[in-house]
């Protein structure tokens, strides 16, 4: 049984850095190298089709103005900077969320590296922004026209697969408002390591224990 959706919320960012005396943006910028480094080990794996990685989220404009705009520097600079990682590992890249939020600049840069590496079929790095899943579901339900069933609401989400391994760092053990429709049936997995320290040595083991796990779905 392989993994072919792995979700992570890769939190524990601005802890880890305070508490070893940096600003709390130092452990974003180290959480960015981190994404890299899973994003493309996964994409490497083989057997993983979609990783869905939660960078920001419909709540997380509440932080201070000068957190935000470090985070959206922080993106459209990854975004610029990680383009020849997409290209070099045959990386599709998506973003989900609403987008609209965010500046001209970003989301110009959002679709010219959709549009890059939309022929890269067998592996894509979701990014998360913007996201919440109340909202995605509310957008969802707007579009749909006739009758809603699962089908029809799942068919508009932003994401339409299903998780299989959804995994939290940083010690929280909560959903904080991600892929709650997709992750019906996900096996969960908490760490408490911060996700700047996070690697693939974890992460391989993570995979490992869901392999050992009996999924039933509901059944026998
Ligand atoms: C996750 O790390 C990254 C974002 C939400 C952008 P945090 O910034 O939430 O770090 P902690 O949880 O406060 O340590
Ligand atoms: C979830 O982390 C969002 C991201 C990782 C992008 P938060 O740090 O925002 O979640 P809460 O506030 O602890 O629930
Ligand atoms: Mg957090």
């Amino acid at each position: 049984m392989s993994a072919k959706t792995v979700a992570i919320i890769m939190d524990g960012n601005g802890r880890w850095a305070k508490q070893r005396g940096f600003k709390r943006t130092h452990g974003h910028k180290i959480g960015a190298e981190v994404a890299r480094e899973i994003t493309t080990h996964c994409a490497k794996r083989g057997d993983i089709k979609n990783l869905i990685l939660y960078a920001f989220s419909t709540e997380n404009w509440k932080r201070p103005k000068s957190e935000v705009d470090f985070l959206m520097k922080l993106l459209y600079k990854y975004l610029k900077e990680e383009e020849q990682t997409y290209v070099c590992n045959n990386i599709r890249f998506r973003a989900i969320g609403d987008l609209s939020a965010f500046s001209k600049k970003v989301q110009k840069q959002i679709k010219h590296l959709e549009t890059l590496t939309q022929h890269f079929t067998n592996f894509t790095q979701y990014l998360a922004l913007n996201y919440g899943a109340r909202d995605e579901l509310k957008r969802a339900f707007e579009k749909i026209e006739g009758s809603i069933d699962e089908q029809s609401i799942t068919k508009h989400l932003d994401f339409s697969g299903e998780v299989d391994i959804l995994i939290r760092t940083g010690g929280e053990k909560r959903l904080s408002n991600f892929l709650l429709w997709q992750s019906a049936y996900a096996e969960l997995f908490f760490s408490d390591t911060p996700w700047p320290e996070f690697g693939i040595k974890e992460f391989e083991k993570i995979m490992e224990s869901f392999e050992k796990r009996e999924r039933r779905f509901g059944g026998l």
